[in-house]
């Protein structure tokens, strides 16, 4: 019989007779469920997020009412600005792509039982985070007039040049057959991806446990608590997967129960936020 104890950067199958016989089984089991709790909420709120990109932005582009964007968008649908509108229709359109597709990349199931789709729907990742990222930063750079400071457009740039850089590392590594290299990329490319997603989150955790706005300014949106959600949205997803990593490769039984705990604090955090980002966005009626 064989099991595979990871969700993703696999490659580490072994047998029911080698896990009797390992002293860290536990620890190894105790990990594998913390991260099938981070999915299962990352699944719920992404999904969540995917259909308000499809039902909002979808429906009110069949409709030809461009002008409902912006009671969301702080820039948004300018009429003339046909370059800036397309880019943004774009973003959006990638931005409901990708999030379904990175989930679906995921899905383990999806991985074991269908590995000729799992390849398409990669590839399709990989051109989804280009477009993604270089219309995001078309609408962030060129046409400007966003939201927040100049410490909070870096924290997106900055994500939108790691998402370009990751998937060509990812790519690189995928062309040389070297998977596992490979795996690791692609992970990371998930987690940048998910930076936009983790911003909302983080930000509503931190609303809802200081009961409002602390740190920023609501109306003007700037302020350091929102400079250091920003930068964290990517950049502490990155680095507790670079932690869980090195613990399930080369960890002992201790290194693997303090991620496994880490990340189920850090996974009940982010329930919080997805919870509050969620009720906000259906009460605000900005959801669908
Ligand atoms: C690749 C993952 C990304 C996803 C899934 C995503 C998703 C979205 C969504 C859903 C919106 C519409 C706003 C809303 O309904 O809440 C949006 C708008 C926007 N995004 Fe992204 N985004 C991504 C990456 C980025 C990055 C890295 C940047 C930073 C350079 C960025 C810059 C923007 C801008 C400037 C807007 C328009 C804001 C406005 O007009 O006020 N996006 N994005």
């Amino acid at each position: 019989m064989r099991v595979t104890p990871v969700l993703f950067g696999g490659g580490m199958a072994t047998t029911a007779d080698e896990l009797r016989l390992e002293p860290a089984a536990g620890a190894s089991w105790a990990l594998r469920a913390a991260i099938r709790f981070w999915f299962s909420v990352v699944l719920l709120g992404q999904l969540f997020f995917v259909a308000h990109i499809v039902s909002f932005y979808g429906r009110t582009s069949l409709a030809g009412d461009f002008n409902r964007w912006n009671k969301v968008l702080q820039v948004g649908f300018i009429p003339g600005d046909h370059l800036g509108n397309r880019m943004l229709g774009l973003h959006l359109a990638m931005a409901a792509l990708i999030t379904f597709a990175g989930l679906l990349q995921l899905t383990p199931q999806i991985r074991t039982h269908f590995p000729a789709f799992h390849r398409w729907v990669g590839r399709s990742y990989m051109v989804f985070a280009v477009l993604a990222s270089t219309s995001a930063l078309y609408l962030s750079v060129i046409r400007g007039g966003v939201v927040g400071d100049s410490f909070q457009h870096a924290a997106t740039d900055l994500d939108a040049i790691l998402i370009l850089i990751f998937a060509a590392l990812a790519l690189r590594f995928a062309l040389a057959r070297n998977f596992a290299v490979h795996r690791r990329w692609a992970t990371r490319l998930f987690l940048a991806v998910s930076g936009v997603w983790f911003f909302r989150v983080g930000l509503f955790f931190w609303i809802f446990i200081n009961r409002g706005p602390v740190g920023f300014d609501p109306d003007k949106f700037v302020g350091p608590a929102l400079t250091a959600v920003g930068f964290m949205s990517y950049l502490l997803p990155l680095a507790v997967f670079e932690l869980y990593w090195r613990a399930q490769h080369r960890g002992g039984a201790a290194a693997r129960y303090t991620v496994a705990a880490t990340l189920v604090v850090l996974t009940l955090g982010m329930a919080v936020g997805v919870f509050a980002h969620a009720m906000f966005m259906v009460v605000s009626g900005a959801a669908f």
